[in-house]
C-alpha cells in the first residue's frame, strides 16, 4: 500500500532521463488496497495511465492530454519535472445524505509535466487512488506562455480490457432521458433509438458511437467498472466515444455554439475523471468517491436546508387531465381585454388548496405547483427568448391567498421556474424570481430546461450551461432557496459543494410513463448504477394508479407494481422525494400510502444488501437521528425470491416490521395494483424472506416496538 514513486522521477528530470524513464518501465504508481494506478510517459512523451484491481488490469495504458489550437497541444513531448505524493484519511459529515459520515481515504500522486518543445508549456496531472477506484484531473498552472486558452479536444482515454457488457444511453448533448440499452460495449450505437432532445441529430448526437457517462460496465470475469466525472465546473460535460474494434473509450467534450469545447484561463483545472471498480456490484452503489472529489460546502449556515417529501399539481398535467396553460389562444381576448380561460387549467386556487389540504393532513411537507405563471401557451418549441417573467400568475392563481393558506396549514410551497430552454432569460430575471420566492415564502424551486437552449446554439451539457446551472444554485443559496433542476446536465457530486442543490432529474424519470411508452421494468435497477452515481434524482415515484390513467391513451400502463413504487423511495436515493400521484389515487389506498407518510428522506446509514445492474437492488437505510429502518427491494421483468438478514438492526431490540409486498398474484402487466401488507415483530437474528412479482418490489418499515406491540403482533417466522 502507499505510494511507490519508484526511483524515477525526481532523479530523471530532463531529456536524457526520459529514455531511461520509458525503457526501464520506470513508472510512478500509487495504490490503495486492491486498487493500483500506474503513470508513465511513453517514448514520445505522451502521458499515460493504467488501473489495476487485485492485480488484474481494469484500464490498459491509456493516453492523457489535450488539443488546444492549430499550433498548441498538451498531448506529447512531456517530461516529468517534479512529482509529489500525499495521503489523506479524514471523515466528513454531509449536510444530508445516505450516511451521516463519509470517509475520504486516498493516496495522491501529482505529476508536474513540462513540454520539451517550445514554449515549454506546463501541465499537472493529479491522481487520487481510493479503495474503490481512481480519480484524476488536469491542472494548468500559471505560466508565461499560457494564460487564456481554448480547449478544442481532450485526449483522455479509458482503454478497456475486453468487450464488456455495458449499460448505456446515447451521447446526446442535450438529453439523458433515454432508456438504457444493455449490450457489449462494441455494440453501442447512439443512433439506435429515436432522438429525444429538441434539435437535430447532426447537432445533438453527431457521434454515432458516443455514450453518456456514468457508464456502467461489467467484465466477463465479474468486475464492475463505472466511468464518470466529478466536480464538473467551468468545463463541458464528458461523453465517451467508443472504438468498437479496440474497446477504447475516449473523452468527447460537448461543444459550444462555435464548436469549441472549453474556454479557460490559468490557473485552471478540469473536472475529475472517475473510475470506480469492484468485484461486488453493491460496492459501486456504496461508493462515495464522487462526493469525496468535490469541494466541501461553500454554504456556511446550512440550517435552512431540509430534505423533504412533496406532492404536486403536476401528475394531472402529465396524464392530460388538466393543463399548464390557461387559454387556448393568447391572441384572442375577451371584450374587457382579458385572457379567455379554456377551463381545465390545473394551477387554480381551489385545486391548489385541495392539494394543500391533502398534504397537510398526511404530513407531506411540500407542494409543487406547475403552470401557475403566464407563458405556458408558448413555452417551448419556438426557440423564443422572452417566454416567462417568473412573477406573473395566471388570473385564477391567487399567489397571496395560496401562500397564506399553505402557511396556515404548515405546507411549504415549491416554486416552479420552467425556462423552456431560455437560460439567458432566466439569468436576466433570476434575482427577480428569487425575490418573489422570498416574498411569498417559497423555500424551494424546481427549474426546468425543456427545449433548445438560448443562447442559441449552446447545448444543455456544454460549458456555458454548466456554468449557468451552478450560477442558479449559487443564486438560490443567496436567497436561501433549495433547488431541484429538471433537464440539466447529469450530476457530478456538486451537491456536496452546494447542499441546497438537493436533486435533479437529468435522466428518464417516472413521468415518461405518463406520456410515452414509458420505462421498462429494469429501468430502476440500472439508474442507481448510472444516473444516480453523480447525485440524487428527482425520479417522482409513488404512482398508485397504474392503468387507465392517461387521458388520451387508455390502454397505457406503468411497467411496475404498486409495491415497487413504494420500494423506489429507498432504492432511488433523493433528499427530495415526490409523492407523485393524485390525492384521489392515494385516498383509494391509504393503507399503502402509510409507507410514503412514514418513509424518511435523510439517513444516518445505508446498507446495499444486494444488487445487480439490470436485475435487482435491495437497500436498507436508517432514518437520520432515529432508530427506524426502511428497506426497498426491486426487481426487473423477472420475479424473484430473496431473503434479507436483519443483522443490521440493534441487537436485543424488537422492531415492528410492516411489509408492503406484491400480492401473491401480482404481476406488473396483468395485476399491478395487488399488494399485501403484513406486520410482524422482528429482531436482528431473523431474515425476512419475500417474493417480488415480475416488475415488482417490496417496501418495509422497521420501527422499534413497545412492550404492548410485542404482545399484540405476532413474531416473524
Ligand atoms: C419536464 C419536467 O421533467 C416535468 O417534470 C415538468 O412538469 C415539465 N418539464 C414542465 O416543466
Ligand atoms: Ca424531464
Amino acid at each position: 500500500m502507499g505510494i511507490k514513486n519508484g526511483l524515477l522521477c525526481l532523479l530523471c528530470i530532463g531529456v536524457s532521463c526520459r529514455n531511461a524513464f520509458a525503457q526501464i518501465k520506470n513508472v510512478a504508481t500509487a495504490s490503495m488496497n486492491k486498487v493500483n494506478l500506474e503513470f508513465s510517459l511513453d517514448r514520445s512523451g505522451i502521458p499515460q495511465y493504467a488501473v489495476f484491481y487485485a492485480g488484474k488490469p481494469v484500464i490498459k495504458p491509456s493516453r492523457l492530454g489535450f488539443k488546444l489550437n492549430d499550433t498548441l497541444s498538451l498531448d506529447s513531448n512531456f517530461q516529468v519535472i517534479k512529482l509529489d505524493s500525499a495521503a489523506s484519511d479524514e471523515t466528513w459529515k454531509p449536510v444530508w445524505g445516505e450516511v451521516s459520515d463519509i470517509r475520504n481515504h486516498y493516496n495522491q500522486l501529482t505529476l508536474y509535466l513540462q513540454q520539451k518543445n517550445s514554449p515549454g508549456l506546463l501541465m499537472n496531472i493529479v491522481f487520487k487512488v481510493f479503495e474503490d477506484g481512481v480519480g484524476f484531473r488536469y491542472e494548468f498552472p500559471i505560466q508565461p506562455n499560457l494564460k487564456f486558452f481554448v480547449v478544442s479536444g481532450e485526449m483522455t482515454q479509458f482503454n478497456l480490457t475486453g468487450d464488456h457488457k455495458a449499460f448505456w444511453i446515447p451521447g446526446d448533448f442535450d438529453s439523458n432521458e433515454y432508456t438504457y440499452t444493455t449490450s457489449k460495449i462494441s455494440e453501442a450505437d447512439a443512433w439506435k433509438l429515436p432522438m429525444l432532445s429538441f434539435g437535430n441529430k447532426s447537432e445533438n448526437i453527431p457521434d454515432q458511437f458516443a455514450v453518456q457517462t456514468p457508464l456502467m460496465l461489467k467484465t466477463a470475469d465479474g468486475l464492475y467498472i463505472n466511468i464518470h466525472e466529478a466536480a464538473l465546473v467551468n468545463y463541458p460535460s464528458m461523453q465517451l466515444h467508443v472504438n468498437k474494434a479496440t474497446y477504447s473509450l475516449s473523452a468527447n467534450l460537448v461543444p459550444d455554439a462555435v464548436g469549441n469545447k472549453a474556454y479557460l484561463r490559468t490557473p485552471a483545472k478540469t473536472p475529475w475523471r472517475t473510475i470506480i471498480v469492484s468485484d461486488k456490484a453493491a460496492d459501486i452503489l456504496a461508493s462515495k468517491m464522487i462526493l469525496n472529489l468535490n469541494e466541501p460546502s461553500k454554504i456556511e449556515n446550512t440550517s435552512w436546508i431540509q430534505p423533504m417529501k412533496f406532492m404536486g399539481v403536476w401528475w394531472e398535467m402529465q396524464i392530460g387531465r388538466s393543463s399548464w396553460n390557461y387559454t387556448n389562444n393568447i391572441d384572442s381576448l375577451s371584450s374587457n381585454g382579458s385572457l379567455i380561460p379554456h377551463g381545465h387549467h390545473g394551477a387554480n386556487t381551489a385545486n391548489v388548496k385541495s392539494y394543500i389540504d391533502f398534504a397537510a393532513k398526511n404530513g407531506i411537507k411540500g407542494l409543487l405547483v406547475e403552470g401557475w405563471n403566464k407563458g405556458w401557451e408558448e413555452w417551448t418549441g419556438d426557440w423564443k427568448e422572452e417566454n416567462f417573467d417568473y412573477v406573473t400568475p395566471y388570473p385564477d392563481f391567487d399567489v397571496k391567498e395560496i401562500a397564506g393558506y399553505a402557511k396556515r396549514k404548515g405546507v411549504e410551497m415549491i416554486m416552479h421556474n420552467e425556462t423552456g430552454g431560455s437560460a439567458v432569460n432566466y439569468d436576466r430575471l433570476i434575482d427577480t424570481a428569487f425575490r418573489f420566492m422570498n416574498r411569498f415564502g417559497y423555500k424551494a424551486v424546481k427549474t426546468g430546461y425543456v427545449g433548445r437552449i438560448i443562447p442559441r446554439g449552446e447545448h444543455h451539457d456544454g460549458q456555458w450551461m454548466i456554468n449557468h446551472y451552478i450560477r442558479a444554485a449559487q443564486k438560490a443559496a443567496q436567497y436561501k432557496v433549495m433547488i431541484d433542476m429538471h433537464e440539466p446536465v447529469r450530476p457530478t457530486g456538486l451537491s456536496r459543494t452546494y447542499p441546497n442543490f438537493l436533486a435533479s432529474e437529468a435522466g428518464r424519470g417516472n413521468e415518461w410513463n405518463a406520456f410515452s411508452e414509458g420505462n421498462p421494468p429494469e429501468h430502476e435497477t440500472i439508474l442507481p448504477f448510472t444516473r444516480l452515481m453523480g447525485g440524487p434524482m428527482d425520479y417522482t415515484p409513488g404512482i398508485f394508479k397504474l392503468r387507465n390513467y392517461a387521458k388520451d391513451a387508455p390502454t397505457r400502463q406503468m411497467h411496475t407494481t404498486l409495491a415497487k413504487q413504494l420500494a423506489l423511495y429507498i432504492t432511488m436515493y433523493s433528499p427530495l422525494q415526490m409523492a407523485a400521484d393524485l390525492p384521489e389515487n392515494y385516498a383509494a389506498h391509504m393503507d399503502a400510502f402509510q409507507f410514503i407518510k412514514d418513509v424518511a428522506v435523510d439517513w444516518d446509514d445505508t446498507k446495499i444488501i444486494e444488487a445487480e445492474p439490470g436485475d435487482y437492488i435491495t437497500i436498507a437505510r436508517k432514518e437520520k437521528g432515529k432508530n427506524n429502518w426502511f428497506i426497498g427491494a426491486i426487481t426487473d421483468e423477472n420475479s424473484r425470491s430473496t431473503s434479507i438478514p436483519l443483522s443490521f438492526l440493534d441487537k436485543g431490540t424488537k422492531y415492528i416490521a410492516t411489509i408492503y409486498r406484491d400480492a401473491d398474484n401480482a404481476d406488473w402487466k396483468s395485476n399491478p395494483e395487488a399488494y399485501t401488507i403484513e406486520k410482524f415483530i422482528v429482531d436482528n437474528t431473523l431474515s425476512l424472506k419475500f417474493r417480488l412479482a415480475k416488475g415488482g418490489g417490496t417496501a418495509i418499515s422497521l420501527i422499534p416496538a413497545t412492550k404492548d406491540n410485542v404482545k399484540s403482533i405476532k413474531m416473524y417466522k
